[in-house]
């Protein structure tokens, strides 16, 4: 009697420990399971020092009803971080983190629910944005962010339309989204990471001359009516070999329905890296351009590293075009790039 009572209580028992160790591998130490790792809200809010939080909700829920009026009640010379809570919402603006307001973490509810939006197009490339930050250390997550001017259109004078300009060393960008279609991203300058981004565009939409590490992010090229011209993704504008920008893609995708190449040099040292990225049809046989750069390619670092997908090939790559061997590449690779391990609050 005794002894069928205590099995009766053993075996659930022993069920949940065989069940446990047969589920092990799966969730807790599955090398498939690692892969998905993503770097989410609640880590980057447990990993940013901080417990000032202030709440903008365009229905009026919150501190404030505009991202940008949060930002003016945050005094100059700020040098904690501060975390700006964007609920749900479309809010239609143009907003600026200025110079004078360092260490902000501006947190979305994720893109397709929060969204910043304005429409803008302008040959002043700063202007026109969408989203400029001005300052160092600024930390955005889940916010889509959009410049919705009607470039790209044929017969109009509406020209390139920046969504976000970041002019500033340590930014960083986790699961955010840029749309607009001529000069989308201007990477002007800094060490910035982008981490899974969607990054949409036509002509050279990602430019500038920021020291850039784009990881599995997803770049979707739409096609310009203007002209017959091919765009291209990036447009890097590193002027010297000891200059250390240039814009470096591990992972991810690009597709779409242009045709671009993967970049264009804008300077005579243009660097721009796509490392084990899926490359479809949309990338053009030669690859790169040199465009507006009349020099010499000598100089070019235009690389390649075990990309795959349709336009992976690089049979008919322009002469200059390198792909790259496991040492030249390895520099890039890891956040030690943009020496991401000293500033950044997560990274994979
Ligand atoms: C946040 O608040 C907790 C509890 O009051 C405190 O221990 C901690 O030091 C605070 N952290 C910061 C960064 O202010
Ligand atoms: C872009 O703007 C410039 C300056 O306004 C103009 O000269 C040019 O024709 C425009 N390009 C297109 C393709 O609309
Ligand atoms: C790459 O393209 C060339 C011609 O452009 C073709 O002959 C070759 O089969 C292609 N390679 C692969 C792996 O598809």
């Amino acid at each position: 009697m005794a002894s069928s009572s205590s099995l009766f209580i053993i075996k659930p028992f022993l069920c949940f420990i065989v069940l446990f160790l047969a589920s092990c591998p799966s969730y807790v130490l599955g090398i498939s399971e690692l892969k998905d790792i993503v770097i989410d809200s609640p880590l980057l809010t447990k990993n940013i020092p901080t417990n000032r939080t202030i709440k903008v909700d365009d229905e009026g829920n919150g501190e404030f009803t505009s991202i940008q009026a949060a930002i003016d009640s945050i005094p100059e010379g700020n040098s904690q971080w501060v975390i700006i809570h964007v609920r749900k919402g479309v809010y239609r603006e143009k907003v600026t983190i200025p110079k004078s307001k360092p260490y902000i973490f501006l947190r979305g509810n994720g893109r397709g629910r929060t969204a910043m939006v304005w429409s803008e197009s302008s040959v002043d490339n700063i202007e026109s944005a969408t989203f400029k930050v001005e300052a160092h250390n600024v930390v955005v997550f889940g916010i889509s962010i959009k410049n919705e001017a009607p470039t790209g259109v044929a017969y109009t004078s509406q020209n390139q339309s920046v969504a976000v300009f970041v002019g500033a060393d340590k930014v960083a960008f986790y699961h955010c989204a840029f749309y607009s279609t001529h000069n989308t991203l201007f990477d002007y300058k800094g060490r910035h990471y982008y981490d899974e981004c969607y990054i949409q565009g036509s002509i050279d939409f990602i430019f500038g001359r920021g020291r850039s590490l784009f990881h599995k992010c997803e770049i979707f090229v739409i096609d310009d009516k203007r002209t017959a011209i091919k765009g291209s993704i990036t447009a890097q504008s590193r002027e010297s070999e000891s200059e250390k920008s240039g814009f470096v893609f591990v992972k991810g995708k690009i597709y779409g329905i242009g045709a671009v190449y993967l970049g264009r040099a804008k300077g005579s040292h243009s660097r721009a890296i796509f490392a084990r990225v899926y490359l479809s049809a949309t990338i053009v046989p030669e690859g790169w351009a040199r465009w507006s750069h009349a020099g010499s390619t000598e100089n070019l670092y235009h690389g390649e590293y075990k990309n795959f997908g349709p336009g992976a090939n690089t049979t008919k790559r322009a002469s200059w075009a390198k792909q790259l061997t496991d040492q030249e590449v390895e520099p890039f690779m890891s956040v030690e790039y943009i020496d991401g391990q000293d500033w950044l609050p997560a990274w994979l």
